[in-house]
């Protein structure tokens, strides 16, 4: 039997999802338009990319996209007024979007730490914030925001310096911020393990590096889908009891 629009669990919700051009971010975006939400992504210079993203998420559910560099305030601002104007105050935000960086602590430039911090902490401070006065300015209830982290936060890597303290740093925030927002706004991290997308491809990550991801349990990669349904989840009404947690989809990586 088809579900009718009114019977999806997130109908009536608006959301934003960045860094939702591939991989994780774009499982998200349409896990939450399939359940009926509207969906706002953002994206860094991956037109091609968002605009499959945007065409695929329009057949489910309104929708908007934009190319911005989320550690920059003012576009980061703006991208939040055009989701206002176009669509209304989001009430689910999920902060996805983040690079990788890997060289031997002694070859890391002060630039690739600070870029790299910019886009994956600064970036979720600055979309958190946004997110969370507008939802308070306009009274909007039950709030969600779902911050993705890694393993890699909790377990640390060699040659991975930047990107590990960026990600323990996303999982501190969102601990911080759901003890400052109880009981209005619901914060809580999902923590993946390897994922199969662009940021885990030759390109991004040596060989050694992409070894050691096998390196648990289940000694195989993830899928976005894995992570789309935990941000599905805690976007949703069976969630309500749950705030300030770091969910780990890993493939049993972190134990804790
Ligand atoms: N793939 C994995 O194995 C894995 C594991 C743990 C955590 N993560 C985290 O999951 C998130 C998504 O990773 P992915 O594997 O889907 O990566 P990806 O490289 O496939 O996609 C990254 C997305 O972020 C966007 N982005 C990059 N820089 C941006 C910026 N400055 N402003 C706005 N958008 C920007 C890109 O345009 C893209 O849409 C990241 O935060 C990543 O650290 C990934």
């Amino acid at each position: 039997m088809n579900q009718t629009s009114s019977a999806k669990p997130l109908a009536g919700k608006i959301a934003v999802v960045t860094g939702a051009s591939k991989g994780i971010g774009r499982a998200i975006a349409l896990a939450l338009a399939e359940q009926g939400s509207k969906v706002a992504i953002c994206h860094h210079q991956d037109g091609l990319n968002a605009a499959d993203t945007l065409s695929e998420l329009q057949t489910k559910t309104e929708a908007l996209c934009a190319d911005i560099d989320i550690a920059d305030e003012y576009q980061t601002e703006i991208f939040f007024d055009q989701v206002e104007a176009e669509l209304g105050i989001p009430s689910v935000i999920v902060s996805n979007a983040g690079i990788i960086h890997e060289a031997p602590l002694t070859d890391t430039r002060a630039e690739d730490f600070d870029r790299v911090i910019d886009v994956n902490l600064r970036g979720c401070f600055l979309v958190n914030r946004e997110a969370v006065r507008r939802i308070k300015r306009a009274a909007i209830p039950q709030g969600r925001i779902i911050n993705v982290a890694s393993d890699l936060g909790y377990l640390g890597r060699e040659n991975m310096v930047s990107y590990c303290a960026s990600k323990g740093g996303v999982i501190s925030l969102t601990r911080a911020l759901a003890r400052e927002l109880a009981p209005d706004i619901l914060v809580n991290a999902i923590a993946p393990g390897p994922v199969d997308t662009d940021m885990t491809s030759i390109e991004h990550m040596s060989e050694e590096a992409l070894a050691k991801d096998l390196n648990s349990p289940l000694a195989r990669f993830g899928s976005p889908h894995d992570i789309a349904a935990m941000a599905a989840f805690l976007a949703g009404p069976q969630a309500g009891f749950i705030t300030g947690q770091c969910f780990g989809v890993n493939g049993g990586s972190v134990m804790p």
